[in-house]
């Protein structure tokens, strides 16, 4: 069993990380690989890191679905969009890895521990997908630096000419979130 199996390959994979410990919680996350090394590195104080530094446990839910993740990103996943919660799995996810993560400072050093393919799907390129993830990493950094409104502005232009219905959702979502 290695990452590949579940789609994780070298360079970043922008993944839905499922963590649980008071509460379960979903967000984007970047998961890391360079030959045989795997981690990511999470943003102290946020609900990931929490979570993470108290369990020792990552899920990586390896989904297409750009509603997930403009709502993940400012914001939590309804129960309804979970297909297990111990361990949390998405619903519609094309795959799932589960890690053991050991922190060291704010890198979570990762080792697979198990996981599954749930759909195996034939996917083109969509330019609008790209774009919102894309309009999601710049919005999550908005707070801190608000003249990113306009490179997320940018994304979401594009998202809406190259996207199919659920990247137009996604455009809506994160203009509202962004109040933009
Ligand atoms: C595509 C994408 C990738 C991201 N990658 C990471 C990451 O690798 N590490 C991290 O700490 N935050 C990352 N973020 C930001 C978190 O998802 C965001 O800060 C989120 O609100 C964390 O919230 P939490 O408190 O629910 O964990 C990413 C955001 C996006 C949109």
């Amino acid at each position: 069993m290695k990452p590949e199996d579940f789609g994780i390959r070298d360079g970043i994979n922008e993944v839905i990380g499922t963590t649980r410990w008071k509460e379960i919680n979903s967000a984007p996350i970047g998961i890391r690989k360079r030959g045989e090394r795997v981690w990511a590195v999470l943003y102290p104080g946020s609900h990931t890191f929490e979570n993470v530094k108290h369990t020792g446990m990552l899920v990586a839910n390896v989904i297409h679905d750009p509603v997930v993740f403009a709502i993940s990103s400012f914001d939590d996943l309804s129960d309804d969009n979970f297909l297990s919660f111990d361990p949390p799995i998405l619903k519609d996810t094309s795959a799932y890895a589960i890690f053991h993560a050991e922190l060291e400072g704010n890198t979570a050093n990762l080792k697979l521990e198990g996981g599954k393919v749930l759909k195996m799907e034939v996917r083109a390129i969509n330019r609008g997908l790209n774009a919102i993830i894309e309009a999601c990493v710049h919005g999550t950094r908005v707070q801190k630096d608000p003249s990113l409104k306009e490179r997320v502005k940018y994304y979401l232009a594009i998202a809406e000419k190259c996207g199919g219905e659920r990247e137009k959702i996604a455009t809506e979502i994160i203009r509202d979130y962004l109040n933009i």
